[in-house]
């Protein structure tokens, strides 16, 4: 049977809303029946080593449970090594003699065709449609031969989401998967912070789920609350202020060394899409350990007790990963002490 498919190839290292709508545009007006989905193996022209295949085919997976009409063709994943257009499109010229392929691209991708390997031949075994901006087509002019595919695209990018920008710009169920995954979390903190505390985050992340994994807990869940619980401390006062006087008004009077908690539970859910009240439970604590939740109390603990802070502090987590309870209140003691010998010194907190 003839068919009419568009074929949309990528790293999506995530797919993103970006992608979605262009495979929707060609649906749409270029009336083909079915977008086919082109993981690749390697890109030519990025040396990124990209995430690997399985978790990128399981977000293109989720992706096409949504639009039933969005296929996923693994021929470039399967064949290995770096991915050129020109094989793919003589392996499906081959195994689907009959169909008609649209390879679809972006304006930037069209300016570079002529570096594409082989990019006459391409030319005869598809049609290349390019989207972009209706006005944006008119005044690059594109190249011989392209159909136009005016459409609004949306501005973002993968390498944006890596790096934890315009996260709203992709499905919530991609955005769960990389969570869940853990996948460029390290990165999406990573800009948020000074390199100092970006360690210690790290630190903190890896210290709670060995404490969640001696007492039973959910390791995942305390990793993330452990690696999140600064995201909101290198934030300006200002914008800090801002937050607090939104979601905390009756926080305002405590000292600003504080806010970061509070801020940082509110983060996580609005701007990273953590939607969990134990997580945010554990990071609205822990400055002041006021929570007996396990993943507050555990937070608590590897905030503390983080071998970057330079004390010997490992009789406090020996005791912590033999009981969580009485640990906690031990270092609930340290700490107090050791404020009280700040304040004498320094007249403050
Ligand atoms: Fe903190
Ligand atoms: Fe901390």
């Amino acid at each position: 049977m003839t068919k009419k498919v568009a074929l949309l190839g990528g790293s999506f290292d995530p797919v993103h809303n970006g992608h979605i709508a262009m495979a929707d545009a060609a649906l749409e007006k270029l009336g083909v029946d079915e977008v086919w989905l082109i993981p690749a193996s390697q890109s030519p022209l990025k040396s990124r080593i990209l995430t690997q295949g399985s978790k990128r085919l399981a977000m293109l997976r989720l992706v096409c449970q949504h639009h039933p009409q969005f296929r996923i063709c693994d021929v470039e994943l399967k064949r290995h090594g770096v991915s050129y257009t020109i094989d793919t499109l003589k392996t499906l010229h081959d195994q689907y003699p009959d169909y008609e392929f649209y390879w679809l691209l972006g304006a930037d991708q069209a300016a570079q065709f002529e570096q594409w390997k082989d990019s006459q031949t391409l030319k005869t075994l598809a049609h290349f449609a390019v989207a972009e901006r209706g006005e944006v087509l008119e005044k690059i002019g594109i190249p011989k031969g392209f159909i136009p595919l005016p459409m609004e695209p949306v501005d973002v990018s993968s390498s944006q989401i890596r790096n934890g920008k315009r996260l709203n710009l992709m499905p919530d169920y991609i955005r769960q998967y990389i969570l869940d995954e853990e996948l460029y979390l390290t990165w999406w903190i990573k800009p948020q912070m000074n390199p100092a505390r970006f360690a210690h985050s790290n630190s903190v992340a890896r210290v709670c789920r060995e404490l969640a994994k001696a007492h039973g807990y959910d390791e995942h869940k305390a990793y993330l609350a452990g690696l999140f619980h600064d995201v909101a401390k290198d934030m300006p006062k200002a914008e800090m202020e801002k937050w607090i006087r939104a979601c905390f008004p009756e926080a305002i009077n405590e000292h600003h060394a504080i806010w970061h908690g509070y801020v940082g539970s509110q983060v996580i859910d609005r701007v990273f899409g953590i939607h969990d009240p134990m997580i945010a439970n554990a990071i609205g604590n822990h400055v002041k350990g006021t929570s007996y939740d396990p993943y507050a109390m555990m937070v608590f603990i590897a905030d503390k007790v983080d071998p970057l802070r330079g004390y010997d502090s490992s009789a406090l987590y020996h005791a912590c990963l033999h009981d969580l309870y009485n640990g906690f209140l031990l270092v609930k003691a340290e700490n107090k002490a050791f404020l009280e010998k700040e304040k004498q010194k320094h007249g403050t907190l």
